[in-house]
């Protein structure tokens, strides 16, 4: 394994395209003359590397590099999956860019934002996030940062009002959070704008772009600093392992902070707070990922299609009250998304650059809470379940499930209907699909 960090390293041909990186990672023909010519990338499936010599072992493990040692502080097969990762995270981005690999995608929001909040930087943290967050996320600020670390959780009354965000940001702040779109609600926030206010405040913007994946929308390139992402969901789309991801810029500029952490963030947490505190990806997690990633945009591009089918034909019917897509003009977030949300090199395949806006939707049945339980007790074809992102299309009803605990402990605040159906689109045939929902929504 060589020896560098996670950034996207350099492709074989020089400007690849996001599909040739996604494909070719980090694994040329230079890295498998190491693995006997394998074409595929081997699964280092070892928690530690042998020394030939006691020479040898001291250097590896003197030198403070991303070397193999012991796989809590480095993997071949976890490296070459952050190579990928950041490369097509930073696609385009003009910027340099790093990743860092953790167990799962609430390891990845943990690890991304905990450094940021040390006591050692001031007394009286506080942070400014937009409630439209996936459930756990809500819990981590709420719970985990603002009750037992004092920290001060501001959450943002309209997080499409910048000036909402404005208002929020003091000389405490340590940084500002968003999902790009939003679990369950599909929702967005103004990017550039808000990557200006942190950047006049000297703090990080960081985005959980899960729903988006790189294929569709990438912060970084719109002014992000920190850029979070749950692999577990489309990048692992067969639904066989749990991975996150922390992808950050190079030079943050955070005010006052030491300069390592403005540095190459995502590196300074690989060797430091994730070495130390140890919530790594499996390198068999990170070995299916792998596999999984090399398709994502094709995949991104035939589930957002479907979804846009299906929220089309959900909107026209006569048993649902209301559908959450940011593909339709009736959605809150349709203009941002239509700025943001870009099936990436679609310019290249001979016509106009193309939206497409995501995998996720929502609908409200007629007939409330008992009607959304009945419709999903229905479902044929689409699967109960509480993952998103897969390959198969999946429902769940996330006021009751996924954001249950989010929506307990703070019933005012949590934008989430009760009788709100979440549906991840997976590659099934649209036609199906609608059929299924058709059957589920018959009235009695
Ligand atoms: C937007 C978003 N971020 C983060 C997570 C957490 O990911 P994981 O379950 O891999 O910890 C989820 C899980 O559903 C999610 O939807």
């Amino acid at each position: 394994m060589s020896n560098d960090g996670g950034e996207g390293r350099a492709a074989a041909v020089p400007d690849a395209r996001f599909t040739t990186l996604a494909i070719s990672g980090a694994y040329d023909h230079a890295e498998s003359a190491h693995h006997l010519g394998a074409l595929s990338e081997p699964a280092h499936l070892a928690t530690a590397q042998s020394f030939p010599s006691m020479e040898a072992m001291l250097a590896a493990t003197a030198e403070d590099g991303d070397g193999w040692v012991y796989t809590r502080r480095g993997n071949p097969t976890v490296r070459l999956l952050e190579h990928t990762v950041a490369a097509l995270e930073g696609y385009r981005a003009d910027t340099a860019v790093s990743a860092t690999l953790t167990a799962t995608g609430m390891g990845a929001i943990t690890l991304a934002t905990m450094p940021l909040l040390s006591t050692a930087f001031g007394d009286k943290p506080n942070i400014v996030a937009s409630p439209q967050c996936y459930g756990s996320t809500t819990m981590v600020f709420d719970k985990r940062y603002g009750q037992e670390r004092d920290v001060d959780v501001r959450w943002v009354g309209d997080p499409l009002s910048v000036e909402d965000w404005a208002r929020h940001i003091d000389g405490e702040t340590r940084f500002l959070y968003a999902e790009a779109p939003s679990n369950p609600t599909v929702q967005l926030v103004d990017i550039p704008a808000l990557s200006e206010l942190a950047r006049q405040a000297g703090i990080p913007l960081i985005v959980d772009a899960t729903l988006a994946t790189p294929a569709l929308l990438r912060p970084l390139a719109l002014g992000a600093d920190i850029v979070v992402h749950s692999l577990t969901k489309a990048a692992g789309a067969s639904g066989r392992s749990m991975g996150g991801a922390v992808i950050a810029r190079h030079g943050l500029g955070l005010r006052g902070r030491p300069a390592e952490l403005s540095a190459d963030y995502a590196g300074y947490l690989r060797r430091g707070p994730l070495r130390d505190m140890g919530a790594v990806i499996s390198p068999f997690n990170a070995w299916t990922i792998l596999a999984d990633i090399r398709e994502l945009r094709g995949r991104v591009d035939a589930m957002s299609r479907t979804a846009l089918q299906v929220a089309r034909h959900l909107e026209e019917h006569a048993g649902v009250v209301e559908v959450f897509y940011p593909g339709l003009e009736s959605h809150r977030s349709h203009r941002i998304a239509q700025r943001d949300m870009w099936l990436v090199d679609s310019e290249l395949d001979g016509g106009e650059a193309e939206n497409r806006f995501g995998f996720l939707l929502c609908f409200r049945p007629v007939g409330g809470v008992r009607a959304a339980h009945e419709v999903m007790d229905r479902l044929r074809l689409i699967w109960r379940a509480n993952n998103l992102g897969q390959v198969r299309s999946t429902a769940t009803i996330p006021g009751a499930t996924t954001h249950k605990q989010a929506a307990d402990a703070d019933p005012g605040r949590s934008p989430v209907p009760p009788d709100m159906i979440r549906l991840s689109i997976g590659i099934e045939h649209p036609e199906d699909l609608v059929r299924d929902l058709d059957q589920a929504l018959q009235t009695r």
